[in-house]
Formats: structure tokens, sequence, C-alpha cells
């Protein structure tokens, strides 16, 4: 039975752009939390809540789902009719040291920082920027982290340096506009005001800072012992390519795919959990032919990007940047990133939320013979010799039909959990009106996230505690929880009830009242339509499963 008793179809508005208030909605209803926070928090660490970690595994179980093992393998290529497989791993965080020496990451995984003598504070070097002011003759090159209200931190340097009071403002002759630090040269440093001092030329020299963490391996923990904490998934998947084909009847193209933690030591983490310590991420390696690999390039930079848009985020805040050929690695055919309109920077600017990648056969010869360097020769150290040794293992491959051996080219589409999670809160963050119990309209804040993203898929509600009305919600509640993930609520008003689901993003919200106990059936409420509509009680399971996929 199910009968339509109400209609309301408010327009989607747009998501905001105010960051404070979607992490204040983060931090009050259990999405995110600062990591350690009663101990004061510690800085690029943050933890997700009971809201939160339903949501990041729904992402996770989306991409694994989507990506791995409900894929779409056959006769994707045109041109390349044919089948292709994809499988998973999970590898441990710390893997063999020589591993980091192969891959690059122990020599070139760095940024360069630069701390300030007067405020104590570091910064990366590539991520400061200013401008050039003149007040009274004096010209200073006023500065700002990149990204966040850049240009009033600037100005307000300035005009702090000057001594300027509002109403002076236009004494600030500017010139130029706004460049990164590492454009200006040497000449320029006794000119520059650091973002957070109050005199001069208060910045050390860039200096290298490798983002690996370290640990140590047992008790004697001599330096022989030192170890790495992964900073990316994708090194576990190379190493046992070897081992996946052995093991299995795959035969390529194959793409093997693992989401686990990373950790980079980041100079300055920032911007709530974009730039994070401690993320986790998703990663593709998909094992090819190299006649084929440009090909699978573009399928694979295409098929993300839909990914995303399918889940809800939009096309007008989500860009494909194919890298111009400077900032692409020598070995590379192609590298895109996926990047997300976030609203922490200003606007017209973009954040990276996954990187597409031809790293061509790159990382399966450095393990072989060891690390290799631009012109894909290996590198050598002082006495001529190979600086370091690979497994010495042949990671070719060879294709029992054709007989035909390669090594095999790699497309590596790499995503961020976190990244991601954060993208579809923001998307996710609306305020609307919506009638309250007394059909007033109110404003109210709705998380619009996808059905399969949502963390609480319905929400069971007794209108009020008496008359066996909490009886028959709980034993719906009981039903459906065979099913989905469905909370219990019976405390307030039920308009109150109503708005904290949808700050939580809960698309359907069921309420057994008056006429339940007459006719056996419920009000089921859509999130975002405000629609509501009868079904028999018995039908609920049916109808908010066919709701979430219609959604
Ligand atoms: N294996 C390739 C690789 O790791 P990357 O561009 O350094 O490439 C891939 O990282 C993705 O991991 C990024 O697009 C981003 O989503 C995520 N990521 C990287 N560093 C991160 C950080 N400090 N905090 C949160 N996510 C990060």
């Amino acid at each position: 039975m199910s009968v339509e008793i109400e209609k309301a179809n408010p327009s989607r508005p747009a998501p905001t752009r105010n960051m404070e208030e979607i992490v204040s909605l983060c931090k009050r209803r259990g999405f995110m939390f600062q990591n350690s926070e009663i101990y004061g928090g510690l800085n690029g660490f943050w933890d997700y809540g009971p809201l939160g970690v339903e949501l990041k595994n729904n992402i996770k179980q989306a991409w694994w789902q989507d990506m791995v093992t409900s894929h779409n393998d056959m006769d994707v290529l045109p041109g390349a009719p044919g089948v292709y497989s994809m499988t998973g791993l999970d590898c441990t965080i710390i893997m063999h040291p020589q591993v980091w020496k192969c891959s690059g990451h122990y020599d070139l995984f760095h940024d360069y920082m630069v701390d300030c003598r007067e405020s104590k504070k570091r910064y990366r070097h590539d991520q400061l920027v200013g401008r050039w002011v003149t007040v009274r003759e004096q010209r200073i090159f006023a500065t700002a982290q990149s990204g966040e209200e850049e240009l009033q931190h600037i100005e307000r340097q300035a005009m702090k340096f000057f001594k300027l009071r509002n109403k002076h403002k236009d004494q600030l002759q500017w010139d130029g506009d706004v460049i990164g630090v590492t454009d200006l040269d040497e000449s320029a440093a006794a000119s520059i005001l650091a973002p957070d001092a109050k005199t001069l030329d208060t910045l050390t020299d860039p200096r290298e800072f490798n983002l690996m963490f370290k640990t140590t391996i047992g008790a004697l923990g001599g330096a022989d012992d030192t170890a790495f904490l992964r900073p990316e998934t994708a090194q576990g998947i190379f190493v046992n390519f070897k081992n996946v084909i052995d093991s299995t009847r795959f035969r390529l193209p194959l793409g093997i795919a693992q989401m686990g933690k990373s950790f980079r030591n980041e100079i300055t983490p920032r911007n709530f959990t974009f730039r994070s310590r401690e993320f986790e991420q998703m990663e593709i390696e998909f094992f090819c032919h190299p006649d084929s690999s440009a090909d699978w390039y573009g399928y694979w930079r295409d098929r993300r990007m839909q990914w995303y848009q399918d889940l809800g985020l939009s096309s007008d805040r989500l860009i494909l940047r194919e890298h111009g050929a400077e900032e692409m690695a020598h070995y590379s055919i192609g590298t895109a990133d996926i990047e997300y309109a976030f609203p922490f920077l200003p606007e017209g600017q973009y954040g990276e939320l996954e990187g597409v990648a031809h790293r061509g056969d790159f990382d399966l010869r450095s393990h072989m013979e060891g690390k290799l360097t631009g012109d894909l020769e290996l590198e050598l150290g002082e006495d001529g010799k190979p600086k370091w040794k690979g497994s010495g293992k042949d990671l070719s491959y060879r294709d029992d039909l054709t007989n035909e051996k390669y090594v095999p080219h790699v497309i590596e589409p790499s995503a961020g959990a976190d990244r991601a999670t954060l993208a579809f809160l923001c998307e996710a963050y609306c305020e609307d009106e919506a009638p309250d119990e007394k059909g007033k309209m109110q404003t109210r804040t709705v998380m619009r996230l996808h059905p399969r993203l949502a963390p609480i898929k319905a929400a069971v509600f007794p209108l009020v505690k008496k008359d066996g009305m909490p009886e028959i919600a709980k034993q719906a509640y009981l039903e459906l929880k065979k099913h989905f993930n469905v909370f219990y609520d019976d405390k307030g008003a039920v308009g109150r009830r109503y708005r904290r689901q949808d700050e939580a993003g809960t698309p359907y919200c069921i309420t057994i009242d008056g006429q339940t106990l007459e006719d056996r059936t419920v009000t089921i409420r859509d999130r975002d339509s405000l629609k509501q509509w009868r079904v028999g009680l018995d039908d609920c399971v049916a109808a908010i499963g066919e709701g979430l996929n219609q959604k």
C-alpha cells in the first residue's frame, strides 16, 4: 500500500562555501573530530566519529565494489575487444627499506621547508606567496600561505608592518600580482615579511625535508633497523605483482587494487583533513601491454572522473586537469588530476582529489634492477656502481597465449579516501527551507549525501511515546536493521527529529503515528523533496530499498 499525502519539492540550493559551517557540523554531529582533542589535538591527524566512520566506509566500499568486484570487464576499449580483470591486495604499512630506495622515495620524496626565525613557524617553501608593496618609499614583499585568504592576509601583514590604520589603507602602493616566494631572486630575501613576522628577513634558506615517517624495527634499534611507514599503498602492489600473477590464472590486462593507510610527515598540514599526516589511499595499479597503455590511460582517466559524478559531485565543481609536459615525470605519457572546488580555496581554484598517471614500466623495472634515474638509466654511486640494488627478480610477464615476454606498463588511478570524504561532505552541505511542525517555513541544514554514501539509510520514529507506538516502531526498526543501517529515535518533537536526520544526511524517516494503529500504515518522508507518503508497515523494507535505488 502506498499513498502520497503531501508534496513539497524545494529546488536544490548550491552547497555552502563557508568552511567553518562544515567543520562545525562535522564536529557537532560526529563526522570528524580533532585527534587527541582533550590534550590540545595533534596537528595533521583526524578521527572519524560515529557518522564519519560510516560515511568513509561507504565511500571505500563503493570504490571497491565499483572498481574491483563488480567492474564491467568486457570489451571496454574500442578496437581492443576482450576481458580485463581486477583483483585486490592488503599489504603491510612497514615494508623492506629497500622498497623505498628503489621506488625513489628515499632520495626524492621531499619538500623544501623554510623556518621563520622570529615566529618559529615552519612553511613549505613552494606554498609561500606574496606581493610587492611600497609605503613612504619603503618597498617590501608581504607574504601569506597560498590557498586560504591569501590576499587579505598579505594586506593585513603590510598594514601591521607599516603601522597603518584602516582609514589609511590607500597609502599601500601595490606593485605586480601575487607571486610565489620561489619566484624571487636571492637579493629579495632582505625585503621579505614572513606570514607571521613583524620584521623583515626572518626566513631561513630552504632545506630539504623527507616526508617519510621513520620508525625502528626490533629491540636493538641500530641504524640498520630503520624502517619507514609507507607514504603510498602503490609499492605493496608492485612488489607483489609476480606473486599475484603466479598464484592466480589472471592474464594481462590486470588491475590490482589496494586501500589503506599511508603516512606523510607534511610540513604544513592544513585545510581540515585535506592535507593530513595520516590518511587513507585507494589505489589501482593497472598492468597492461605497452602498445595499449595510452588507450588504457584515457579509459581510466574518464572512468574515475565519472565515478565521482555518479556519487554526487557536481560537474560544476569538478575538473580533469591534464598535466603539462613540465609537470610530468620523464617516463610518463600522461598524468591528469581530478580536482574539486573545495570551499576553503579561493573562488576558481581547485584541489586534487585523485591523480591518474601513466607510469610506463618505471616501477617494475626499478624493483628488478635498482633505482632508475631520469633517463631510465640505473642510478650510479660515486664508485660508478649502481647505487641501490633492485630485488634482482624477474618481474616481467609472459603471455601464455602469444608467448610474448615484456615488462608491463602501468596506469595508476590513485585516490585519497579522506579527500573524497571531505569533497562529498562539502558537496552535501546545503541550507534550504522546510516547514516545521506548525507548517511554518524554517531554515534547515541538510546533508544531501548520495544514498549509497549516507551513514544512516532510514530513521524510525514513534510519533509519541504512548498508545503502543514505540512498540510498533521498535519492531519496524529491528526488521529494517536486518537490511540497512537504521536509527531509532523517540526523543523530542518529531520536527526536531527530522532536522537531526537531515543534518546526518539520512535519506528517509519513517513515522509510526495514530493512523498506524488503525490501518497499519506508516509515513515515509524524503530528505530532499520533503514529500511524504504512506506505505504498509510490512512494506517498509521494500519501500526503503526501492527509494535508495532510485535516488
Ligand atoms: N601512488 C601515487 C601517489 O601516492 P599522490 O598524488 O602523492 O600519488 C594520491 O597521492 C592521492 O592521495 C592524492 O590525490 C590525495 O587524494 C591523497 N593524498 C596525498 N597526500 C595526502 C595528504 N597529505 N592528506 C590527505 N590525502 C592525501
